[in-house]
């Protein structure tokens, strides 16, 4: 792996992985393509350790001319595909985006590792064991049908042209540079400026938290030893209720801020009218990947959630331009003002 390509590099995991990689890699030289929507921005890669082996391109995946363009200009001999529409929401409001972005065909003429989702897998009742690889697809909103299309898309180009692949399906990723419009950085913005902290249903469904560095490396892990054509399971082994993630922001900026006005920070918390359609539970068997290549999760969720509270308080600038360049009370206005407890 010499010259990488990343799409969807602008984003949060993506952006993630590039400084990740040029910490764990000083020769690696990575193009990375992104169409700069509402969810990238230059200011996630701004602070790269190796900026001279970084090259950003402005553009899309679909467009395969300039893919062909730089696959042949930069040797390009792997690709890690992150580029999507990736909120749940923002797919039930405006769905057909998601179907333009997010139904992607590999491209070939190199490895091609393309980042999925547990979502594919649908929704699990408190009882039923976790998702893992061969757990049928059952994808429920129109975010997770798209990406489950892809990963079709993906092992067909691998049956019917050999074209090297795998493909990880992962669970809810949190940290740094993550957009506002996620469950995490959004109760953490909100609550820094007294604003209602808006808990969907009754705040007891479960996702499977982990912290964006372990989607990383489980990712380089993937790249460096993971068996062509193979699929593998990632996951934090953290399934508190949304509430409960809630609930422990609060904690934490009470102690970090304990002068705040909006002090004690629950005080804040809202039940709102629930999402359609939404997922119950997931939970996802990690088995495989810490089988074969040993990988496992690293950060606790308590201090992975400090650490991420800490890199909002201490990072206003992006806050600032990332609200700015994306519309985003227009956003919060789409999807908060009419949604009633
Ligand atoms: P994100 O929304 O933060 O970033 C997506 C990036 O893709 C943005 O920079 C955007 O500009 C770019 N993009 C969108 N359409 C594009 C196009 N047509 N061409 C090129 N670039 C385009 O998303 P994220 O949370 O970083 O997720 C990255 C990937 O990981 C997605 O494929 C998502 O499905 C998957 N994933 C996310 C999570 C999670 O918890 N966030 C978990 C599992 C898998
Ligand atoms: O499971 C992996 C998926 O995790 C990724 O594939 C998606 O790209 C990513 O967005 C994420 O999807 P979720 O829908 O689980 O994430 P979100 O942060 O939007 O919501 C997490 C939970 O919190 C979910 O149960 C809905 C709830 N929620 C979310 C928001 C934004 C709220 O209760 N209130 C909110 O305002």
């Amino acid at each position: 792996m010499k010259n990488l390509l990343v799409t969807g590099g602008a984003g949060f995991i993506g952006s993630n992985f590039i400084h990740y990689m040029q910490k764990q890699n000083a020769d690696i030289r990575i193009v990375n393509l992104d169409a700069l929507t509402y969810a990238g921005s230059l200011e996630n890669l701004k602070d790269l350790p190796r900026p001279e082996q970084h090259l950003f391109v402005h553009g899309s995946i679909t467009d395969r001319a300039l893919l062909d363009q730089l696959f042949s200009e930069h040797k390009i001999d792997t690709v890690v595909n992150f580029a999507a529409e990736s909120h749940v929401d923002r797919s039930i409001l405006n769905p057909g985006v998601f179907v333009d972005t997010n139904v992607i065909v590999p491209v070939e003429g190199a490895r091609f590792h393309h980042v999925s989702t547990d979502e594919v897998f649908g929704t699990l009742t408190r009882e039923d064991p976790p998702f893992e690889e061969e757990t049928p697809y059952a994808p429920r909103s129109p975010y997770a049908a798209a990406k489950a299309s892809s990963d079709h898309f993906v092992r067909a180009y691998q049956t019917t042209f050999g074209l090297p692949i795998s493909i990880s399906n992962c669970s809810n990723n949190y940290g740094p540079r993550q957009f506002p419009e996620k469950l995490i950085p959004l109760m953490i913005l909100n609550a820094l400026n007294g604003k209602p902290l808006p808990v969907y249903g009754d705040g007891m469904q479960i996702r499977d938290w982990l912290y964006v560095d372990d989607h990383c490396e489980a990712i380089l892990r993937i790249l460096q030893d993971g068996r062509e054509g193979e699929t593998y399971c990632v996951g934090g082994d953290n399934q508190p209720p949304n509430i409960e993630i809630v609930k422990t922001i609060c904690d934490i900026l009470d102690e970090l801020q304990p002068d705040s006005a909006f002090a004690p920070h629950s005080q804040l918390i809202t039940y709102v009218a629930d999402r359609p359609g939404h997922d119950r539970r997931y939970d996802i068997n990690i088995a495989k990947i810490e089988r074969e290549l040993g990988w496992k999760p690293s950060h606790d969720l308590r201090q992975g959630l400090v650490d991420t509270v800490r890199w909002y308080l201490s990072n206003p600038a992006w806050v600032e331009a990332i609200t700015k360049q994306s519309d985003y009370d227009n956003w919060l206005k789409k999807n908060y003002s009419d949604r009633k407890a």
